[in-house]
């Protein structure tokens, strides 16, 4: 069937149906990508460079969708999972492909994804960064319990796969596992229950239910030992300049706002956060009046901040990105510098091209210096990414 005839509706032989393909890359979403007469194909649980029997699954205007049935010749990057629920838990997408690869693939989607939403624009790509570990990275899981069952949601269900250990949770949350069973089997309710468990900054492992009064202990970054990196890059990237203002948006409990207060301590610097625990968690530990932290959105904020041409702003939104109006403020304000943090690449790059956008509708130039994607989240597609702003001289 060709694209042609599927556009009018003809869609009925396709969905349904097996077909050979060959997958060229993977996806943001974690996906292989193949193609069929004309038609993108996205195939969860493939492997680059492999020949897939599958079947089509949804049948779009633009894509298909379809569901591995066989691999006919694997990919040279294919591996057994090391975990041996990683096939049924809907945790990590890429455990069925080695750690190079999974970098490659992350490098290359973050500097496909920022070329295709900014084209023209010129920077610094710097290689991925590598996680310190692949595995026994987490320190806050959510795991869930329903019909005696604990552990995680199975891959696209709500039924609840039982698991004893999870590879990519530290050992101190894991060996903690027969314990909160017990404890949430206690409360024996029928619902389903979600949890939380996380290692905390004194050390000893919290947990406790999830529930809607109580939404758990807000944003934490998931592997300490690559946000060590992380933190130091951005201080780096930063640089040994002087700013009046130093802006930390979106800034959680302050995992760069200290740092960079350590960094600049003649600077005014300010975090901006909406979650109130966090910024509770935050003020307790300012003990330098150069610190200011306020409880608010964002883009809220930006209506009323003053940042000036010898400020430097870092924000480190969440998936979703920041906002046009941000971004706007931003151009318009033209800091020293912005250093860009993000967990999403497609938000990344819209939000750099609304960036420029009106950076040029406004003669405010600035450029995009450098990017350098970092492996935060090893066996899954997920991807943080940095980038360097600056002024254009
Ligand atoms: C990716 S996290 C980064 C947090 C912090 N920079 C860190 O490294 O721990 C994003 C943070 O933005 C906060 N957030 C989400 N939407 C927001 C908004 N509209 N305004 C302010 N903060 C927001 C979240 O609560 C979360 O703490």
């Amino acid at each position: 069937m060709s694209a042609k005839s599927n556009k009018r509706g003809a869609q009925a032989p396709l969905l349904g149906s097996k077909i050979k393909l060959n997958i060229e890359k993977l996806a943001i979403g974690g996906a292989g990508v193949a193609r069929h007469e004309g038609m993108v194909v996205f195939v969860p649980q493939a492997a680059p460079n492999e020949e897939i029997l599958a079947e089509v699954t949804l049948v779009k205007k633009n894509f298909v969708e379809a569901k591995l049935v066989e691999v006919l010749k694997p990919s040279p990057f294919r591996r057994e999972p090391p975990c041996p629920v990683a096939n049924v838990c809907g945790g990590c997408n890429w455990q069925h492909i080695n750690e190079d690869e999974q970098r490659r693939q992350k490098e290359k989607l973050v500097l496909e994804t920022i070329q295709k939403f900014n084209r023209g624009v010129e920077f610094e790509y710097l290689p991925i960064k590598e996680s310190p570990r692949s595995l026994r990275y987490r320190n806050r899981i959510q795991p869930k319990f329903k019909n005696n069952h604990f552990g995680f949601f199975a891959r696209n269900s709500h039924d609840v796969v039982e698991i004893e250990d999870c590879l990519i949770t530290e050992e101190t949350l894991t060996a903690k596992f027969p314990e909160v069973k017990a404890w949430v089997q206690a409360k024996k309710s029928k619902d389903l229950q979600r949890l939380e468990m996380y290692i905390s900054e004194e050390g000893p492992v919290r947990y406790g239910l999830i529930t809607d009064e109580d939404d758990g202990i807000g944003f934490s970054q998931i592997n300490r030992f690559q946000n060590e990196d992380l933190i130091q890059t951005a201080l780096a990237w930063a640089g040994e300049e002087n700013y009046d203002q130093v802006f930390d948006l979106y800034a959680g409990a302050g995992n760069f706002t200290f740092p960079l207060a350590q960094k600049y301590p003649t600077s005014q610097v300010i975090g901006v956060e909406l979650n109130p625990k966090l910024v509770e968690k935050a003020k307790s530990k300012i003990q330098d009046k150069k610190v200011k932290y306020f409880l608010s959105d964002v883009e809220s904020y930006m209506r009323r901040a003053s940042i000036g041409n010898q400020d430097l702003v870092l924000l480190d939104p969440p998936r979703a990105g920041a906002s046009e109006l941000i971004m706007r403020t931003l151009a318009a304000a033209k800091p020293k510098k912005i250093i860009y943090i993000s967990c999403h690449p497609v938000s990344l790059a819209r939000d750099l091209n609304w960036f420029f956008a009106w950076s040029q509708k406004l003669g405010t130039r600035m450029k995009l210096a450098r990017v350098q994607a970092f492996e935060m989240f090893p066996q899954t597609d997920h991807v943080e990414t940095i980038a360097e702003l600056r002024v254009d001289s």
